[in-house]
């Protein structure tokens, strides 16, 4: 294991980050995307969606997408609100050291204050460090999505379960 970086500290996206995003997306994702920044910046830009930003020393590092979804009743459950993660990466010199696990917490912690009961998203079957970073997070396959990404790379589709108290469904039916 990489030394935990120190002082990182997360923040709501700002139109400062717009460069850093761009510039991230194009290198991160450009295998599984052909217009990886276009992408990622309609991701940002969809309804109920949030962008994180982490900053080391005040320049940003790393980034999440977080959207927040209202679904039909569940079950006993009125309305469920789900949430998505859209979009992660972190600066190439910079992995390894925690910034993707600090994201994925805190897209995880603003989805449950939300009132999330569970967390979706797809990556590539072939993407190992997006899938260690999900399995060390306690995701799990649920399904798959074939040639779903540039190059007909598979998709998995990954879920986690955000909250399981009675808080979590206040629309519980009767
Ligand atoms: C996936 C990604 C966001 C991970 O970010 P990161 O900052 O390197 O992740 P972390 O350092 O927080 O790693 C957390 C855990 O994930 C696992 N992990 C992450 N990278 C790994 C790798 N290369 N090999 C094995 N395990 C890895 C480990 O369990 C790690 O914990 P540990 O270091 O205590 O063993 C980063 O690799 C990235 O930006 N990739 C390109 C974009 C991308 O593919 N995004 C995902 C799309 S769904």
């Amino acid at each position: 294991m990489r030394p935990r970086l120190q002082g990182l500290e997360l923040r709501p996206l700002t139109s400062d980050d717009e460069r850093f995003i761009a510039m991230l997306s194009r290198r991160a994702f450009v295998r599984y995307a052909h217009r990886p920044v276009r992408t990622v910046l309609d991701l940002i830009e969809a309804k109920d969606s949030d962008t994180f930003v982490a900053h080391l020393d005040d320049l940003p590092v790393g980034f999440a997408v977080v959207r927040l979804e209202d679904h039909l009743d569940y079950g006993p459950v009125a309305q469920p609100q789900l949430a998505h993660l859209d979009a992660i990466a972190v600066e190439t010199m910079l992995r390894r050291r925690g910034v993707g696990r600090a994201l994925l917490a805190h897209a995880e912690e603003h989805a449950r204050r939300a009132g999330a009961l569970a967390m979706f998203l797809m990556t590539a079957s072939n993407n190992e460090r997006a899938r260690h970073l999900f399995a060390a997070a306690d995701y799990q396959p649920y399904g798959g999505f074939g040639g779903a990404y540039r190059g007909r790379h598979h998709g998995v589709l990954l879920t986690k379960v955000l909250r399981t108290d009675r808080a979590a469904a206040p629309a519980l039916r009767a």
